[in-house]
């Protein structure tokens, strides 16, 4: 079976531990440093006890940069807001699996019917089984190795483990479908996530906080590829 994936592992980069008052070059300053997207955190203060921003904001972003935008809605009502998000410009709109599930199945369809990506999330304790009624329309499973509502927290290392693997194999091996990974994402634990097969890596404060961004992005990128290029050899 042929892998269909991108040679490399993919970063994005996660603003939400940017500076917020100058989000614009912030976002310009990722696509500087080399990352291959901008993941967008929406949190309605409701779903996670946090709350960042919406969709005005991710439409006035929509002008700086062609970069591809996931979002990533954290918010307990993601059916009731889908037409905004696309009409934000957004290139795949991830939600979470934990919402009421009523609004799961149509919220899907309406953003694969806009010709974007569609997502589930899973939370650090819920399985991937929570995602089987839904495989056959998502584009990208995102599992997240930290919970839900914060930048800068402890990878979870075991979540990791337990997982990305798992969830590559469940998926599709050939990989049609995304394997996001988001928390905690860093050159440090680049090693764990490429060894699941992930095919995204979510980094926030590690690219934000670093002296030099494109450097840590060039080490993510390498460490996580070699890693998963070493996973990819062994079944011969
Ligand atoms: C947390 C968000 C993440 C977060 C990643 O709820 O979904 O995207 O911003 O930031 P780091 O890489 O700092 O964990
Ligand atoms: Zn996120």
């Amino acid at each position: 079976m042929s892998d269909r994936r991108p040679a490399a592992v993919l970063i994005a980069a996660s603003i939400l531990d940017s500076d917020l008052g100058a989000l614009g070059d912030e976002v310009r300053r990722a696509e500087a440093a080399g990352v291959d997207r901008i993941h967008l955190d929406v949190m309605d203060g409701h779903f996670v006890p946090n709350i960042t921003f919406g969709w005005k904001t991710i439409e006035a972003l929509r002008r700086v940069t062609d970069l591809p935008f996931d979002a990533h809605l954290m918010i307990s009502e993601p059916g009731r807001w889908t037409e905004q998000f696309l009409g934000a410009g957004c290139d795949s709109i991830t939600f979470h699996v934990e919402v009421d599930a009523g609004q799961i199945l149509p919220a899907l369809r309406r953003i694969r019917e806009a010709g974007r990506s569609a997502g589930l999330s899973v939370k650090p304790k819920t399985p991937l089984t929570a995602l089987d009624a839904y495989r056959d329309l998502l584009d990208i499973v995102l599992v997240m190795t930290v919970e839900p509502g914060f930048g800068g927290q402890s990878f979870m290392d075991d979540v990791a483990e337990a997982k990305l693997g798992p969830a590559r194999g469940w998926l599709d091996p050939a990989g049609a479908c995304e394997v996001q990974v988001d928390g905690g994402g860093r050159s440090e634990t680049a090693g764990v996530i490429g060894r699941g097969g992930t095919d995204v890596i979510v980094s926030g404060s590690a690219l934000y906080r670093a002296g030099d961004m494109a450097a840590e992005v060039g080490r993510i990128r390498a460490v996580a590829t070699a890693a998963r290029a070493a996973t990819l050899v062994q079944p011969g």
